[in-house]
């Protein structure tokens, strides 16, 4: 009980130490407040305590390549901590494990992944991915591997859900021996629905596929363990994950995955820092990890501003933090379906299909884009709009959706329209948001669906298919930039 107080006392104060909890901006009707951050699904905000870390860490920064002076070593040391630190947070062996930093994002991660998978079993050219992908884990497999199969998500009377298990079972079995490796999402970026990692880990492997997760979405949101199950074929081979979406921006990507599948593969990326000997002839690759992955003086503030925040979350408990954001994910299906002419896509039961972070909806007969301005310029409220680099799972959510509403659209507009249609609006959330953020959407959403009229006449298409309000200059109104802040130092 004493611990579940602690926990609860350091959520609500790491919670509220968010860089940009008081941003406040002028609307479209003259009002300043607050903004609403529901975009955590694109880029997390800063942890506070994050942010001091690094801050407190400027002061010894030094290159981790440099040896015997004293910041040299204190910086060494601390990026070590780095990589140990993401090990023991998603529970991968670090006997069996490696973990490397490497872009800012997953993406890097995964690229390097498919290239490393390919080349460790060039006899095995299948790779398996999900229909629920983002670009990043489904393109670089395409690109690498010799062929990708999408296997289908379960459907529930029509609305999507998690990968089908069936499904992936039969591509298994019809091509055993030829799957290299299983890429999945651990929780979409579009609907937030988690998919059962371990269960697709136990498939892949009884039938000698490795497994491979994309962690973008999964880390910063629900407790993870990467070995040490009782039946070990549950064991994830790699997992990849990004700084950005894990509360700090500018830090690197994160790749976790297993040594032996690296090590007898020349690394990717050769430079200084990964090498033993460099004659003119030949160099000597390094043995250790995660050195030899490294090549480049690395993003060491970040990597350390990342792990602070890693180490923060895991005070709380993952189990905490999956708990108390489940509520507002909940809260957000719960309301936002019952208004009436909003459609939130993907299964809405959480029990048969529970869901992390994001939801993405439509307002019946309004473009997605729209949505999006009106809920920014008239309410404060930053969402992401689009197809959030998953094309072909969006677009097979909308089908029926898109197809009804450019019925009636002449040929001439047509291309238009179908651009402007062809997406969805996502509501996203992270460790700061409570739940008077879901009533203030709920409260938006409802004024957008009672004055579609009033709202829409204020608008038009930009030259970038972007809806603009026809009157506020949102630059105009809320400036920042650097060059300013340097005026002001020099001048100040
Ligand atoms: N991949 C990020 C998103 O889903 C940017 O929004």
């Amino acid at each position: 009980m004493e611990n579940t107080k602690t926990k609860d006392k350091l959520l609500a104060k790491v919670a509220a130490d968010f860089i940009g909890l008081d941003t406040v901006y002028t609307l479209a009707n003259g009002k300043k407040s607050q903004r609403i951050y529901l975009d955590s699904t694109a880029s997390t905000l800063m942890m506070g305590a994050a942010h001091d870390a690094v801050e407190a860490f400027y002061e010894h920064y030094a290159n981790t390549h440099s040896i015997l002076h004293f910041s040299a070593h204190i910086s060494s040391k601390q990026y070590q901590w780095a990589h140990e630190r993401i090990l023991s947070f998603l529970k991968a062996d670090p006997e069996i494990y490696t973990c490397f930093f490497t872009g800012s994002g997953t993406t890097a991660g995964i690229n390097r992944l498919a290239r490393v998978f390919r080349d460790y079993r060039p006899d095995q050219h299948i790779a398996l991915i999900s229909l629920m992908e983002h670009h990043s884990n489904d393109l670089p497999h395409r690109k690498h591997a010799e062929k990708v199969i999408h296997i289908p998500l379960n459907s529930y009377e029509g609305r999507a859900g998690c990968i089908n298990l069936n499904a992936l079972e039969d591509e298994l079995l019809k091509n055993k021996g030829q799957v290299n490796y299983v890429a999945v999402t651990g929780v979409s970026n579009v609907t937030g629905i988690i998919n059962p990692i371990y269960d697709i880990a136990e498939l892949a492997h009884e039938y000698g596929a490795l497994i491979l997760i994309d962690g973008a979405q999964l880390v910063a949101h629900l407790p993870v363990q990467m070995s040490g199950h009782k039946n070990p074929n549950r064991n994830i081979d790699a997992l990849v994950f990004s700084g950005h979406k894990t509360y700090v921006p500018g830090s690197p990507g994160a790749v976790i995955c297993r040594k032996e599948i690296l090590e007898n593969i020349e690394p990717e990326e050769v430079g200084g820092g990964m090498v033993e000997n460099v004659y003119v002839e030949r160099y000597e690759v390094k043995t250790n990890f995660p050195d030899r992955e490294e090549a480049g003086t690395p993003n060491i503030p970040g990597a350390i501003g990342l792990a602070t925040a890693i180490d923060v979350l895991d005070r709380i408990g993952m189990e905490e933090i999956f708990d108390d954001e489940g509520e507002l994910v909940l809260s957000a299906l719960e309301t936002i379906q019952k208004i009436p002419g909003i459609i939130i896509y993907g299964e809405l039961d959480y029990k048969i299909c529970p869901r992390a972070a994001s939801i993405s909806f439509n307002i019946k007969g309004m473009d997605h884009g729209l949505t999006a301005a009106i809920l920014n310029d008239y309410h404060n409220i930053a969402v992401r709009n689009e197809c959030f680099c998953a094309h072909p799972y969006v677009k097979e959510m909308i089908l029926d959706d898109l197809l009804e509403a450019t019925e009636t659209v002449d040929e001439e507009n047509f291309e238009n329209a179908f651009k402007l249609k062809s997406g969805m609006v996502r509501a996203s959330f992270g460790l700061y948001n409570t739940l008077s953020d879901i009533d203030a959407l709920e409260q938006a959403l409802i004024d957008i669906t009672q004055n579609t009229e009033l709202y829409t006449a204020q608008y038009h298409v930009d030259e970038s298919d972007n809806y603009r309000h026809n009157t506020f200059n949102l630059a105009l109104k809320n400036h920042f930039s650097v060059a300013d802040f340097i005026d002001n130092y020099v001048n100040g």
